[in-house]
């Protein structure tokens, strides 16, 4: 049970730079925190001020309402999951989980070790393997040693440091969904840095975005996804990315590059007084317009020309290039820097349905939805079109969700119980 809440938390390292700035966080007991950006953004740095690891520059942590600041890594009672595992090669898996009680001299005694530990390794599948040495196991059973050794601490809570990065794509999946389960069957709360948006997406009951140190957002998936707060959270979370169009803004409608969108009266307001802005559309909401899916009122049509498509059996990529707006440009490349891109080149990208027959060489027909677009502000990078109200509502259906998942994970013991 633990609640562990960061308020203003900053980390300088010794040349003063801020490799965390002023981060607020309130995990609540039992929660999935997901804490993702690309490298070098302060993840690691956050996780081991957590686990004591790291002195906190400025700001406070508590767990369950008591500040730890101070606290010594072995009186803050967290289990940490590194990337490397750091198991014992010359134990057996038996003795490399055991090694946290063993250590704890006298906290349990032969039996309670040997019940700890066998209850821990059946959750993990690790029965059969027991007496083996960590150098014969696969990757991902090491992963599971490493995750028996902090079952069996009781620990508060569960801290995990890019748990699965060094397994290839496969098992990396099938760990995924065990450290899943795990989490929601034992109710235990947990922080995960990862920079794999898959994992951000389906672990995280929140995921919390990081740029150079500082807090971007924190929300639901699916917050994040359908109300970005900038222009880096909605190019970083989504694959293939949003789409950045530039766009002028004219009378009541706006110029993108190969339609124009006419704006209601809600967004003129916001786009008074600018003439430019970026429009993001993400790929899957662009669709061949020849497939005559329903599509709301409103929806807007347009020809382009395709460069390239790739098929790939249940869904098609299709390549749009257009022409830039230099005024716009150097934003996105700042933007792509930041996002540790590949370089954004000036084309959209389009997910299709498979059954589309939009061919490379081709002019095609797409239309969209307007409602779903989203327009940033080039300066601040501001998602204006973000709507409080229904990211509210997101927030409090994820809220509910979760509850209800550690409910019926807390049935499901009782009945094996
Ligand atoms: N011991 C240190 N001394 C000085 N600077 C450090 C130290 N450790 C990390 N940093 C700096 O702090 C920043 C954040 O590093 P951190 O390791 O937390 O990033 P990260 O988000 O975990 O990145 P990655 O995804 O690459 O693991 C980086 O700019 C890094 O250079
Ligand atoms: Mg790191």
């Amino acid at each position: 049970m633990s609640q562990i809440t960061m308020t203003n938390i900053v980390k300088k390292y010794g040349d003063g730079f801020p490799a965390v700035n002023d981060v607020s966080l309130d995990i609540a007991d039992g929660e999935f925190m997901i804490l993702v950006g690309p490298s070098g953004c302060g993840k690691s740095t956050l996780l081991r001020m957590v686990v004591g690891l790291e002195d906190i520059t400025s700001g406070d942590l508590s767990i369950n309402g008591k500040r730890v600041n101070e606290l010594a890594p072995r009186d803050r009672n967290l289990a940490m999951v590194f990337q490397n595992y750091a198991l014992y090669p010359h134990l057996t898996v038996f003795e490399n989980i055991a090694f946290p009680l063993r250590l704890a001299k006298g906290a349990a005694n032969e039996d309670e070790i040997q019940r700890k530990v066998r209850d821990a390794a059946a959750m993990l599948e690790l029965n059969d393997h027991l007496e083996r040495k960590p150098g014969n196991l696969s990757g991902g059973q090491r992963q599971r040693v490493a995750m028996g050794r902090a079952i069996v601490r009781d620990a508060d809570a569960f801290l995990f440091d890019e748990p699965l990065s060094n397994l290839d794509a496969k098992l990396r999946g099938q760990m995924r969904t065990e450290i899943s389960r795990m989490q929601r069957r034992m109710g235990i709360t947990t922080i995960y840095v990862t920079h794999d948006q898959t994992e951000a997406m389906t672990l995280g009951d929140r995921v919390a975005v990081l740029k150079k140190g500082i807090l971007q957002q924190c929300a639901s998936p699916r917050e994040l996804y359908e109300q970005p707060v900038n222009l880096f959270v909605a190019g970083f979370i989504g694959s293939p990315p949003m789409n950045f169009l530039p766009a002028r803004v004219e009378g009541d409608s706006l110029k993108l590059p190969f339609v124009d969108v006419p704006v209601g009266p809600d967004l003129a307001a916001k786009l008074a007084g600018k003439s430019l802005v970026i429009v993001g559309i993400r790929p899957e909401h662009l669709k061949d317009a020849k497939l005559g899916d329903a599509m709301p009122e409103g929806a807007v049509s347009f020809t382009a020309p395709i460069d390239v498509t790739e098929w790939l059996g249940n869904e098609q990529y299709a390549y749009v290039p257009y022409e830039s707006d230099p005024d716009v440009q150097a934003k996105l490349d700042e933007l792509d820097r930041e996002l540790d891109g590949e370089g954004m080149r000036t084309q959209m990208v389009v997910n299709l349905d498979s059954r589309s027959r939009v061919r490379e060489g081709e002019d095609a027909e797409l239309i969209f939805d307007p409602a779903l677009m989203h327009v940033f502000d080039p300066e601040s990078g501001d998602n204006l079109t973000r709507d409080e109200a229904k990211a509210a509502q997101i927030a409090q259906d994820s809220e509910e969700d979760r509850k209800r998942a550690l409910e019926r994970a807390k049935q499901r013991e009782g009945a094996n119980a």
